[in-house]
């Protein structure tokens, strides 16, 4: 299998770094582009947020220098808002693809109808999708938008979406397998992502549990996908993108990678060191903390030390507490094919706005009616 074609897009690899709020920063994506091609998109920023100057939304618009091409998510729920916010993108900030997120589960998200509420409403959906490209178009920038199979069984959008998205000219559609009340438990639907494929034209990019490069070729073979989209999976685990890339490459999938405590320890150290060129050390070092667990996941490292890196204030503490490990422990076998990262449980019912299910129009009388935050920034 070649690359991904995203319009006038080519990505060497049919991969994609999922946006993850918190985490898909410019450190994180240099560290996992460092590994192999793929598409390493930005965390999501919000659509007014960017068009009102917002300082955190402005903050987070930060690329590598070793970042050629620029991919960011966006959120919104205003078509107005999201066109200016994909032209400042475009025009300010050089971006090479625009995404749209419409799977975020978050109850506060939802309750506004944003997120993986909003496809409910096929024409406002329409509605943004065409002013994201009509604003991208005059700079050659493809549109792609993520979403989820629907708000539940009973209230699936998914098919819709899709034909919308492909009317509204978009590039691409991703889809998460999981209803937005399944939020991140249970399986991922890889029917419902073949389903998709042959409901649609444009190419269609997988989402759910892949975990290693096998699981990444079976979806592809079982859904017909043009690309994957990796969220957890490589969380504690970038080198998932040389596995990817060497299985997409003509020389077909090689061993898995299985780095030597030692190994993951250089990996850490690697991680943290641009987190802190990016936003300074004390900043740089806070943020490394969450990444910690997902690292030294299976190994044996003792509680002690594992608190004391979750505690970590600078990189001169970091190498003394890193060099506490045993650099021979071999990588835990076990972990290889687990689900890792955020998984929860269902939700009873899907937080909306009153009266969000008794039509899908959503335009109303020219109005959106959907209020959009200009802090958004919990993700999907
Ligand atoms: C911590 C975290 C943050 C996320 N933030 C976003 C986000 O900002 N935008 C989005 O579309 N999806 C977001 N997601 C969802 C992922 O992009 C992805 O769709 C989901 O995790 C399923 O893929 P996976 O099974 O490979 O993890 C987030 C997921 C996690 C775990």
């Amino acid at each position: 299998m070649s690359g991904l074609r995203l319009g006038p897009l080519e990505v060497p690899a049919p991969v994609v770094l999922a946006p993850m709020a918190g985490i898909t920063n410019a450190a994180y994506r240099r560290l996992c582009a460092e590994q192999g091609a793929g598409l390493y998109v930005c965390e999501m920023i919000t659509s007014r947020g960017l068009v009102e100057g917002d300082e955190t939304t402005r903050r987070m618009l930060v690329f590598d220098e070793a970042e050629k091409v620029r991919s960011v998510q966006l959120y919104g729920t205003d078509p107005v808002y999201v066109g200016k916010a994909t032209r400042i993108l475009c025009e300010e900030y050089g971006v090479a693809h625009v995404d749209l997120n419409f799977g975020c589960p978050v109850p506060k998200v939802t309750r506004k109808g944003g997120g993986g509420a909003l496809p409910w409403k096929r024409n406002l959906l329409g509605r943004i999708l065409e002013e994201a490209v009509a604003a991208a178009a005059p700079y050659d920038v493809p549109v792609t938008m993520k979403t989820r199979k629907g708000l539940d069984d009973d209230h699936l959008t998914y098919l819709d979406a899709g034909r919308i998205a492909q009317d509204a000219g978009c590039a691409a559609i991703a889809l998460h397998g999981r209803t937005v009340a399944q939020a991140y438990s249970g399986q991922a639907d890889w029917d419902a992502i073949a389903a998709l494929v042959e409901h649609v034209d444009i190419p269609v990019l997988g989402n759910g549990d892949i975990w290693e490069a096998a699981d990444a070729l079976r979806m592809v073979e079982q859904t017909g996908v043009a690309g994957i989209v990796v969220g957890r999976g490589c969380l504690g685990r970038p080198w998932l993108f040389r596995d990817l890339a060497a299985a997409f490459s003509d020389d077909g999938p090689g061993e898995t990678t299985l780095p030597t405590l030692g190994e993951v320890t250089v990996m850490m150290r690697r991680h943290a060191e641009l987190l802190c060129e990016h936003m300074g050390e004390e900043r740089g070092c806070k943020e490394f903390r969450k990444h910690v667990t997902w690292y030294l996941k299976g190994f044996r490292a003792g509680g002690e030390l594992r608190r004391s890196l979750g505690l970590v204030d600078s990189l001169a503490t970091l190498d003394r507490l890193l060099a506490d490990l045993d650099p021979a422990e071999p990588f835990p076998a076990s972990e290889l094919g687990a689900p890792r990262g955020r998984q929860g449980a269902p939700r009873h019912r899907v937080v909306l706005p009153e009266g969000w299910l008794d039509d899908t129009d959503g335009l109303g009388d020219g109005c959106s009616g959907v209020l959009e935050d200009v802090d958004e920034t919990t993700g999907g």
